[in-house]
């Protein structure tokens, strides 16, 4: 049987155009998709967007962790019948449109982890996501490292790719892997890329260029720059605090830096 949990949140009116979806991918784990996803929608709902959180890392779901959340449902409930996909989902900062939070439809609530998702249910997910989009402006999907076949089909199910890489040459060659594979299985989205953890903008800026040129030379398609983000020991501190960075460090270069690609990609 379909049922609600017991809180007392609401569908959102229809808005008139549907929330584009956004996925955050990089390859490589630990470069900050997580971390971002989440501050890319303090951003949004700080400027009066509807912003939904998907955490579509479900053998690892740890978004709830870093922001110190306790999910009431999330992704395994609805796979297993449960509950609806707008049902799972919990506000965090006041939710969604109201104190400038964002909603978040977690990857575990410890009701058990994902290790191994059919990509029939990557698919079941995908249209359930579609079928919100319609009452959000934003939607993030947050993916799991790797390049497997459930990654490729979370980034298909999207409108836009955001390909999030560092300085460190495994990056690099994990994220083109990524986005080889997503051209070979016909994949049409010209990733925005985020360089995280960068020690300044130019060297931040470098290694897009050498990332664009692999793409434009082998590939046939030259990547855009959403921006880049400095590494700022304020960002592990925030999430150690499992509190979101704009509300521990307001005025961190690192939130200063997502602000900056939150606008870049509102022109997606
Ligand atoms: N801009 C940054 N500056 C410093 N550390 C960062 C930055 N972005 C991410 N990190 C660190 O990287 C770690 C991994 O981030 P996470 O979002 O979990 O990566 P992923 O989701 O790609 O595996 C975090 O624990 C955080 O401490
Ligand atoms: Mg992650």
């Amino acid at each position: 049987m379909t049922s609600r949990p017991n809180t007392a949140r609401e569908t959102p009116a229809p808005r008139i155009k549907p929330a584009p979806i956004f996925a955050v991918a990089s390859g490589k784990g630990g470069v900050g998709k997580t971390w971002l996803t989440t501050t890319l929608a303090c951003a949004w709902g700080r400027a009066g967007r509807r912003t939904l959180v998907v955490d579509c890392d479900l053998g690892l779901a740890n978004i709830d962790v870093q922001l110190g959340v306790r999910p009431q449902a999330d992704i395994h409930s609805v796979l297993r019948g449960w509950i609806d996909l707008d049902a799972a989902a919990t506000p965090v900062l006041g939710g969604a449109g109201r104190g400038g939070g964002f909603d978040l439809i977690a990857g575990h609530s410890g009701s058990g982890a994902l290790a191994a998702i059919k990509l029939e249910d990557v698919a079941k997910i995908c249209d359930g996501v579609r079928t919100l989009a319609p009452h959000y402006d934003r939607i993030l999907l947050d993916l799991s490292a790797g390049v497997d076949p459930s990654v490729q089909r979370f980034a298909r199910g999207a409108d836009a790719l955001v390909l999030v890489i560092t300085e460190e040459p495994t990056s690099l060659t994990d994220a083109y892997a990524l986005v080889k594979l997503l051209k070979l299985n016909g994949g049409q989205l010209i990733p925005s890329v985020v360089v995280n953890m960068a020690e300044s903008r130019m060297r931040g800026r470098k290694v897009f260029e050498q990332f664009a040129m692999a793409c434009n030379e082998y590939l046939g398609f030259r990547p855009k720059l959403a921006g880049v983000i400095s590494r700022d020991p304020r960002v592990p501190d925030a999430i150690r605090a499992q509190t979101p960075l704009p509300v521990r460090h307001p005025q961190a270069q690192a939130f200063e830096d997502v602000l900056r690609i939150a606008e870049a990609l509102s022109e997606v």
